[in-house]
C-alpha cells in the first residue's frame, strides 16, 4: 500500500450493527478534525444479512456520543460490488476477514483486505476487534478504545504529514 492509494474505505463486521458503524463513525470523525474528510470515502457493511437496514445498536450509538461521536446510516451486507468500489477492506475479526476473502472468491475487484486492528499501535499479538453484542455496555467502550486507536493508526498511515500524530492522543 502506499499513501496516495486507499482513500476508499469499507469497515466490516457480523451484523453492521456494532463494531463497523462504531469505527466508521469514529474514522470520520478523527479525518473531519484533521481536514482530510473529503479526500475519503468511508462506509461499512456486514458479512451477514440480518441487521440490512437497522440503526447502529444503540449501546454503539450512545458509547459513541459520549465523545461527541454520531454514527451515520443503516446495516448493509456486503456485497461483490465493494471489492471494486474500494482500495481497502477492514475486517473486524479473523472469522469476518475470513468470510469477507471466501466472498471475495467469486468477486472481480481490487481491494486489500486487512485486520482493522492491524493499525492499533497498542494491539500487540491480538489483532481482533471482539463481538460485544452478546456482552454487556463496558464491552462497547473496550471496542471504542480500539477503533479510536486503530483509526488514528489508520489515518497516520494515509496522511504521514497530515497531522494526525499531533492529534493522536486527543479525544
Ligand atoms: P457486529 O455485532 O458484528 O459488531 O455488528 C453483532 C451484531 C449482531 C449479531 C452479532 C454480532 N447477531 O448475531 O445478530
Amino acid at each position: 500500500m502506499t499513501d496516495l492509494l486507499h482513500r476508499r474505505i469499507l469497515f466490516v463486521c457480523l451484523g453492521n450493527i456494532c463494531r463497523s458503524p462504531l469505527a466508521e463513525g469514529v474514522f470520520l470523525h478523527r479525518a473531519r478534525a484533521l481536514g482530510v474528510e473529503e479526500s475519503l470515502v468511508v462506509d461499512s457493511a456486514g458479512t451477514g444479512a440480518w441487521h440490512a437496514g437497522e440503526r447502529p445498536d444503540p449501546r454503539s450509538i450512545d458509547v459513541a456520543r459520549k465523545y461527541g461521536v454520531s454514527l451515520p446510516g443503516r446495516a448493509r451486507q456486503l456485497r461483490e460490488a465493494d471489492f471494486r468500489d474500494f482500495d481497502l477492506i477492514l475486517a473486524m475479526d479473523r472469522e469476518n476477514f475470513r468470510n469477507i476473502d471466501r466472498m471475495r472468491g467469486s468477486a472481480r475487484g481490487s481491494a486489500e483486505l486487512r485486520l482493522f486492528r492491524e493499525f492499533d499501535p497498542e494491539a500487540g499479538d491480538d489483532l481482533e476487534i471482539p463481538d460485544p453484542y452478546y456482552g454487556g455496555p463496558e464491552g462497547f467502550d473496550r471496542v471504542f478504545e480500539m477503533v479510536d486507536r486503530a483509526g488514528c493508526g489508520l489515518l497516520e498511515f494515509l496522511f504521514p504529514h497530515g497531522g494526525a500524530g499531533a492529534e493522536g492522543g486527543k479525544r
